[in-house]
């Protein structure tokens, strides 16, 4: 079995060896030249469909949490998720809904939308995980490491939403979001090595952790890949190159 601060480590790594932002759909998402606003807002109600049960997670990963001091921890982030209160802004849904409206989409259809499969996927991978008392350390990595760790990702040394805003042409209070999560994520994050490090007593739980930490990496990379499949980009791609169908 790793030491704490080795499996932390290691966690770590398995987070940073998957860059989603490799995914070829940002290319296109974040080409200053050739704005996509259509492939932005059908990639956005994707997100909200994560968006939605992300609470739920938080929620049930704190129920179900043994350790009392990692309790209080999360129950911060989930105040936070619920009411905005410490970062003095609002719940996380409705701080998603404004960039969701702020894109022009309504309301009526932000909720008509419909996750593609490989959304549902990585969102009934979460959902299963953290409802599952017997895998609690495989929820709490899939969550708080893999999914939190998303936010801290940049793109040289700009973080994604500033790029949004400036190709888009969007305001700061648009995106409110994405910049809250970045500030906010680095702890999550931290506060997940930590939880993981001292829920894991057996070295099959580290093994577990550390799987479920790459396999939620995965199934975020797949939803991109979904978004750009479905717009028939990698078909795009294909002929540019002049390669045969
Ligand atoms: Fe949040």
């Amino acid at each position: 079995m790793m030491e704490k601060n080795d499996f932390k480590q290691a966690m770590r790594a398995t987070l940073d060896e998957h860059l989603t932002l490799a995914n070829p759909l940002f290319k296109h998402l974040l080409n200053e030249q050739q704005p996509n606003t259509e492939l932005l807002k059908f990639t956005t109600l994707q997100g909200y469909q994560l968006t939605k049960y992300f609470l739920t997670y938080i929620e049930h990963i704190f129920f179900y949490c043994p350790l009392p001091r990692h309790k209080t921890i999360l129950l911060h982030n989930l105040y936070e998720e619920e009411t905005g209160a410490l970062s003095r802004t609002k719940n996380h849904v409705v701080l998603m809904q404004d960039f969701v409206r702020a894109l022009g989409i309504s309301d009526d259809e932000r909720e008509a939308a419909k996750p593609l499969a490989a959304t549902q996927e990585l969102i009934d991978y979460r959902l299963n995980a953290v409802k599952d008392t017997t895998r609690l350390h495989i929820g709490a990595a899939a969550v708080l490491v893999a999914s939190e760790g998303q936010n801290l990702e940049t793109v040289g040394e700009e973080a994604r939403h500033n790029i949004l805003g400036k190709v888009y042409d969007l305001k700061e209070e648009d995106l409110l979001f994405f910049s809250v999560h970045q500030k906010e994520d680095v702890g999550h994050v931290k506060q997940g090595l930590a939880y993981l490090a001292d829920l894991c007593t057996t070295e099959e739980m580290q093994q577990e952790s550390i799987t479920a930490i790459d396999h939620t990496c995965r199934l975020f990379y797949n939803m991109y890949q979904g978004i750009y499949e479905h717009f028939g980009l990698h078909q795009l791609e294909t002929e540019a190159v002049g390669e045969p169908a």
